[in-house]
């Protein structure tokens, strides 16, 4: 058992970092406020190699591992949650869904410009009625011979209008049921893709929320993702590690609130001395620093699990649990520590306990991870 990080690692942390101080920081209340999504700061972290982290340089990535996306990640999501959602769809759902089950042409067409984070891509599960239960998709693709034609809804897509590439999930053949669901890679201007407004939400406001309707989209064959009947197994596979950067981007949001709440403890006085000297408050803390310190290694473990090539969607389940809801917890805290400040949004804490609730929701809500990792415990 080895706790110790690389150099590479550690400069990798404090690259994520500064940039989350000089680029995020500005203007992330303003943001957050006008629902602006943060174009120039993904921009700049697509130079930096972040928006294609750990895909091989062959295909334009910066082959970084599991385990500087966890830091990379947290560091991120202290600051602006929104733009993190951007970075762990764009690797975990989209990058390495295409590097690992994707044709060559496949990489070399879409893959390259992802990973160099010169376009952003978007996954496409969701349906206004398959959410949790994901396996019932309406959205079809019927075969026409040289190409599929897609017809359906698909809700809630993050980088819905931002995106260039949509990895789309579609039933192609209802009577096999989950083996007769595919994944296709759907181009944004293909003639009968259209996108619905932005949705107003209550938090990570900044990130770019939409429902995606398919009319008749010819979608040509080639651009199906493996063997016919992969699509289900596919999503699954590709949220295992999807489900490292969101327990990593509720890690980030929480440990951002317990660091404000810290400050504010040792500066707010009341009764004649620091808030930090009540053993209330201490408490609190300590509690806070504890969670969050095993969030961290459980998101450290699935992300090690992951870089030495042996299963970790269990791991990956219970740390986006674990993680998630230490996010809710922590913010709210950190909102109690701060008192009426906390209820204002000058001081950040009110919004990172709105961006901790969707982490409970999305890649799986907690009750949708308790059932993963229940059947792995008992089957
Ligand atoms: N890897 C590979 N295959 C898997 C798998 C995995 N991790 N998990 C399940 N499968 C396979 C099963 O083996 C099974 O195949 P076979 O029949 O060939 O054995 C098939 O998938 C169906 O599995 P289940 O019988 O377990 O299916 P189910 O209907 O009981 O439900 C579920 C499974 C885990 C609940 C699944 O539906 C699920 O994960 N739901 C949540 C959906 C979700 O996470 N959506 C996220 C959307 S993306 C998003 O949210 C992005 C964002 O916000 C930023
Ligand atoms: P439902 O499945 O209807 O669940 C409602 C409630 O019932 C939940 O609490 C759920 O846990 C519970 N429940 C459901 N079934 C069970 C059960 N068997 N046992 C116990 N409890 C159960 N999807 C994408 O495909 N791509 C994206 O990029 C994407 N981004 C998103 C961004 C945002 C901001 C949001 C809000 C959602 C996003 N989603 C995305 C969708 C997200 O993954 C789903 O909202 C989520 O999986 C839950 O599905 P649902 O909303 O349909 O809830």
């Amino acid at each position: 058992m080895y706790f110790e990080l690389t150099e590479e690692q550690k400069m990798i942390r404090q690259a994520a970092r500064d940039f989350a101080q000089a680029e995020l920081k500005p203007g992330v209340i303003e943001r957050d406020e006008l629902q602006k999504f943060p174009a120039e700061q993904i921009k700049k972290l697509g130079e930096l190699g972040f928006l294609g982290m750990m895909v091989s340089p062959v295909y334009g990535g910066a082959g970084m591992d599991a385990i500087s996306y966890v830091l990379v990640m947290e560091e991120l999501s202290k600051i602006d949650a929104s733009a993190s959602v951007v970075v762990s769809v764009n690797n975990s759902l989209v990058c390495y869904g295409l590097e690992k089950y994707g044709s060559e042409a496949q990489k070399q067409k879409y893959l390259m410009p992802l990973a160099k984070g010169e376009c952003i891509g978007a996954f496409c599960l969701s349906e206004p009625e398959a959410g949790s239960d994901a396996t019932s998709q309406s959205t079809t693709a019927i075969d026409m011979g040289d190409h599929y034609l897609l017809n359906g809804t698909k809700n809630w897509i993050t980088n819905g209008g931002m995106g260039s590439t949509y990895i789309v999930i579609a039933q192609t053949d209802a009577a096999k049921k989950h083996h007769g669901i595919n994944a296709f890679i759907v181009e944004k201007g293909m003639p009968g893709f259209t996108v619905g407004p932005k949705e107003n939400k209550m938090g990570i406001r900044g990130s770019d929320t939409h429902s995606l309707m398919f009319t008749d989209v010819k979608v040509p064959k080639e651009n199906r993702i493996g063997e016919d009947g992969f699509g289900f197994k596919f999503a699954m596979s590709v949220l295992d590690g999807g489900r490292i950067g969101i327990a990593s981007q509720a890690l980030g949001i929480a440990s951002g609130a317990y660091e404000l709440a810290k400050l504010y403890a040792k500066e707010r006085k009341t009764f004649g001395k620091p808030l930090a000297d009540h053993q209330a408050i201490q408490f609190k803390l300590a509690d806070m620093a504890t969670e969050i310190e095993a969030a961290r290694l459980m998101c450290l473990k699935a992300a090690w699990l992951k870089d030495h090539g042996k299963p970790y969607a269990h791991a990956s389940s219970m740390a986006k649990l674990y993680a998630s809801e230490v996010a809710m917890r922590t913010t709210t805290e950190a909102v109690q520590i701060h008192g009426g400040y906390g209820y204002v949004k000058e001081y950040h804490v009110e919004r990172l306990m709105r961006d901790a609730k969707i982490t409970q929701i999305y890649e799986g809500t907690s009750e949708i991870q308790r059932i993963v990792i229940s059947r792995g415990l008992l089957k």
